[in-house]
């Protein structure tokens, strides 16, 4: 299958860097939005990640060249003629079900549906859809911030077409990403190992195991990685962690899963890391976040 035209749903944060890397990819590239404020405002996130990579030298061509093969959207028609269609939209998974029903009446047939979820099922998806649709129903996991992280997890249901699964792992690749085969099993394999892995840091901090600043410089300093668990949560979001740990815990009823009591809290009272301004850090001043008393 040879791949033209790229519909995005959604210009969030994930929607809008799936977007820019198609775009600079060189593909024609639509984004659906539900108002033109928020195009707008994703809009101005890929032009000042445009100029980044371009102050850096790292684009073929001037980020002009890449914004002039994106345009904006409200209309669901517009996708119509898309080869694939990348939804990044809230993770709700009744939304989710409706604007894949209405997709497929408005879609070409060859139209190859993929959705960027990160713990809902592609299967409970795809079941809205048409038998032939489902065939041509993937996932594409995408991670954040989607222009510099170079991995893929494309999923494939028990229905995939084994010939349209690989053309989209080879689009994948020429998104210029780094594909990974996965199949609809909740978490895929990124957040099987890394929900546990965060809600164990969690665990950690309220049996007083050690301080935020430690637990993170513990993981960053002693096992390379380039943000420690509790900054990492704080950049995800804690509603979002603590969401897919919800979904992944009804999944598998395994500990490993379940939510710390804290990060419930947390939640609760509105601490969802960066985006709201507090977190397991402080983030009035951006570049220097300040540990949060919690425990
Ligand atoms: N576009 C262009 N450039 C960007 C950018 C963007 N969107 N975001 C950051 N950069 C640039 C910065 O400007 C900076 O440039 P500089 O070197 O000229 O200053 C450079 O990238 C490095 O950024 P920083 O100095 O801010 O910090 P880091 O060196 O730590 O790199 C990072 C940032 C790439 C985010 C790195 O910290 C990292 O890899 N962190 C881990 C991220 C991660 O694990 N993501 C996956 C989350 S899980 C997920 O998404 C799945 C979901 O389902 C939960």
């Amino acid at each position: 299958m040879e791949f033209k035209k790229v519909g995005v749903l959604g210009c969030g944060l994930m929607g809008a860097g799936i977007a820019q890397t198609a775009a600079t990819a060189g593909y024609e590239t639509i984004v659906r939005e539900v108002s033109d404020d928020l195009i707008a405002k994703g809009f101005a996130g890929i032009e000042k990640s445009l100029a980044k990579f371009a102050e850096k030298g790292t684009l073929k061509e001037q980020p002009q060249e890449i914004r002039a093969r994106l345009r904006g959207t409200t209309s669901l028609e517009d996708l119509s003629d898309c080869d694939i269609i990348i939804e990044a939209i809230i993770e709700n998974l009744e939304t989710k079900r409706e604007t894949y029903l209405r997709l497929d009446d408005l879609c070409k047939p060859q139209t190859i549906f993929a959705s960027n979820t990160s713990s809902l099922s592609i299967t409970q998806m795809m079941t809205v859809t048409s038998n032939e649709r489902q065939q041509r129903f993937i996932g594409m996991h995408f991670f954040n911030p989607v222009p510099l992280m170079k991995l893929v997890e494309v999923i494939r249901t028990i229905l995939t077409d084994p010939t349209v699964y690989e053309d989209a792992v080879r689009f994948a690749s020429s998104l210029g990403k780094v594909p990974v085969r996965t199949g609809d099993r909740t978490g895929f394999i990124v957040n099987r190992l890394l929900v546990p892995y965060l809600l164990d840091a969690i665990r950690a901090l309220e049996e007083g195991v050690a301080s935020i600043v430690d637990i993170d410089n513990a993981m960053k300093l002693g096992c390379g990685y380039p943000m420690g668990p509790l900054t990492l949560g704080d950049f995800v979001g804690l509603d979002t962690t603590y969401y897919i740990s919800e979904i992944m815990f009804n999944e598998f009823r395994e500990k490993r899963f379940a939510a710390p009591p804290l990060l419930k809290r947390m939640v609760m009272a509105g601490l969802y890391g960066r985006k709201s301004g507090r977190g397991f850090y402080d983030y009035t001043d951006p570049k220097n976040p300040v540990p949060m008393n919690l425990v």
